[in-house]
């Protein structure tokens, strides 16, 4: 069992959530994941490590509530418990000096980018952030951030806060102004990371993404992340969670996320009526 030590609402369905996990705070890496288990019926589902602490001997995760699990997460508070948290999982960023990076992180992302933009700049580079959210409300961490950034840029669709636009327009700006980009890591929703990596093959800068499949085992066992990568199949939860951008099929992983949209809605609809029941 991991006790959970601390909850805080980040944003309109967005949460962290710090728990008890020695062992992995120990190992863990920017760019690594954890599978949980909440209870002996539930599902196992992967969340990418935005912190930790060797002190503690905790781990930060955050998430949206999206469905049965993460809604099942939320409604936890400190002092429970989560049943198995199992990792560090996946290859940890590669980390090296190649002299300014710029990290983008959309939506959920931010949570993701965090750890590599704050590794890339203890490897000693110029670190160039941009955060993108819907809405003013939507975005979070954005302290962090800049903390461990240079510069930060921040935008959001509907121009309630930082400049109004994409991801993309902020990142065609830095370009533009000569910014000598040597990599550029992409965190977000599918659509953000193809447009920036369609954006940077144009200008040939390396970039890198994170993917987000559904996982079923994390183990490399079951198939169920798989993704294509250079016409190559790959398993996101072995051979990632990165990957070099230009190589990746978006639109077949954007057909594969979709696959049991249905289901999961219907979970979490079924969920929702239970606890309204008091079943929950
Ligand atoms: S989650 Fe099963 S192979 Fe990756």
């Amino acid at each position: 069992m991991h006790k959970i030590v601390k909850t805080e609402s980040l944003a309109p369905s967005m949460f962290l959530m710090e728990v008890e996990a020695p062992k992995i705070a120990a190992k863990r890496k920017p760019g690594q994941f954890i599978m949980l288990r909440i209870d002996e019926t539930g599902e196992r589902v992967p969340f990418t490590i935005s912190d930790g602490n060797t002190e503690t001997g905790t781990i930060t995760i955050v998430y949206q509530v999206v469905g049965k699990t993460t809604a099942q997460m939320a409604a936890l508070k400190p002092g429970d418990s989560i049943l198995d948290v199992v990792g560090p999982l996946g290859k940890p960023t590669h980390m090296e000096k190649v002299g300014t990076v710029c990290c983008i992180g959309g939506g959920t992302g931010i949570a993701i980018a965090y750890p590599i933009a704050k590794g890339l700049r203890e490897a000693g580079n110029k670190v160039l952030s941009i955060l993108g959210a819907r809405t003013k409300e939507l975005l979070f961490y954005e302290d962090q951030v800049r903390s461990i950034s240079n510069e930060l840029l921040v935008c959001t669709d509907d121009g309630s806060y930082g400049q109004k636009g994409l991801v993309t327009e902020m990142l065609k700006q830095l370009i533009d102004r000569g910014e000598q980009l040597k990599l550029v890591v992409a965190i977000g929703p599918v659509p953000m990371m193809k447009f920036v990596a369609k954006m940077t093959k144009e200008y040939n800068i390396p970039t890198i993404v994170s993917l987000n499949p559904i996982m079923i085992d994390g183990s490399g066992m079951c198939g169920g992340c798989r993704v294509s990568v250079g016409g190559a199949t790959k398993f996101v939860c072995v051979d990632g969670p990165e990957f070099d951008a230009h190589q990746v099929d978006f639109e077949l992983l954007t057909k594969r996320l979709a696959s049991y949209r249905e289901e999961e809605a219907k979970s979490y609809d079924l969920y929702k009526h239970n606890c309204k029941l008091g079943r929950g």
